[in-house]
């Protein structure tokens, strides 16, 4: 199969590239390297057949790349991925989230693509009624990121409605592994990891009982892999394991991964930090035959022996 995924210099993107190629498909990436790293491409660059396009997702020039490549399926993850730059600027967010993936959307149409798979986030469900969040559960943005994940969701459904173009999106969870930036805000493993590895000091925000989702990238990767065949068109899935981890659980975890003291600071929860988020997995399985199947300390260590080698 031939494949466009869009932000695949990025830690998920690039992972998702490694594995697309390694089942034996042909893979262009379209990235702007604004937060992606060409170095996550080294593997891919050596793969017959393989394209990396230094663009932004917002191009008028998207249109004939994509046609000229002609992929069946658009994996689209490029995007502005902080919470808090999208509450700093969020008509830059919206440029990006909303924009791009329009001109994704457009220029994968217009190419004849069969699909697209859309990475969205958890953050669409705001403050959840119900974790782990079930399938179907209401949306609540609480922030210009969320928002604009959300109407790229609404666009996928409106380019379905109106051009047959088939979907899937995959809303994800707290994503961890190889690769991960640890400037971001999303990476905490990654965080953790880079300070606890240099013997700096780490600090867990409030009293360390808020609870996230961590889902290891090779699953997350997976996901996508399955969601590119013609199974959960139309359809909304979480990639999450179910299972909720506390920051303070977190930092033994990874401390002890990295045979590091687990000693970290506590400062004052951040005003708008989520209590605890976990999201159900269940459909996936139905729908995709997907599910989790990396533990956290199987996961971890992989992270932090990538990390040390890096
Ligand atoms: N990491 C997580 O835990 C998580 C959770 C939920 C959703 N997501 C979503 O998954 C996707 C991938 O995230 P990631 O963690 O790999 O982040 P990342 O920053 O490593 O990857 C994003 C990629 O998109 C590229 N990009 C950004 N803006 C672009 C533009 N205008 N044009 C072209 N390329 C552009 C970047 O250079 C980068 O390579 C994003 O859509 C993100 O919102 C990630």
């Amino acid at each position: 199969m031939r494949l466009l995924v869009t932000g695949g210099a990025g830690f998920i993107g690039s992972t998702l590239v490694d594995r697309l190629l390694a089942d034996g498909h042909q893979v262009a990436v379209v990235d702007d390297l604004s937060s992606g790293d060409r170095r996550n491409l080294a593997g891919a660059g050596r793969a017959p057949g393989f394209e990396l396009h230094e663009m932004d997702v917002r191009a008028p020039a998207l249109a004939g790349v994509t046609a000229a490549f002609r992929p069946e399926v658009v994996c689209h993850l490029a995007a502005q991925i902080s919470v808090r730059a999208s509450v700093a600027d969020p008509v830059a967010d919206a440029r990006i989230n909303v924009e791009g993936t329009v001109n994704v959307l457009e220029a994968a149409r217009r190419a004849g693509a069969r699909k697209v798979v859309f990475a969205s986030s958890v953050a669409v469900y705001g403050r959840p009624a119900a974790i782990p969040v079930p399938d179907g559960a209401a949306t609540d943005p609480r922030s210009p990121y969320a928002a604009s994940k959300l109407t790229g969701e609404t666009y996928l459904s409106a380019f379905r409605a109106l051009h047959g173009l088939s979907y899937t999106t995959l809303v994800l969870s707290n994503v961890y592994g190889p690769r991960q930036s640890p400037d971001g805000e999303a990476g905490v493993v990654s965080i953790f990891t880079d300070a606890l590895l240099r013997g700096e000091p780490t600090v867990v925000y409030g009293d360390g009982s808020q609870t996230r989702d961590y889902v290891f990238v090779d699953d997350v990767v997976d996901g996508f892999a399955r969601a590119c065949g013609t199974g959960g068109d139309g359809r909304r899935f979480n990639l999450g394991t179910g299972r909720q981890t506390t920051d303070r659980e977190l930092h033994s975890l990874v401390a002890a991964a990295a045979g590091a003291p687990d000693e970290p600071r506590f400062a004052a929860t951040r005003p708008g930090d989520l209590p605890a988020m976990a999201v159900d997995p269940a459909p996936a399985l139905d729908g995709l035959g997907w599910r989790p199947r990396t533990d956290l300390a199987t996961g971890l260590k992989l992270t932090v022996e990538w990390a040390r080698a890096r």
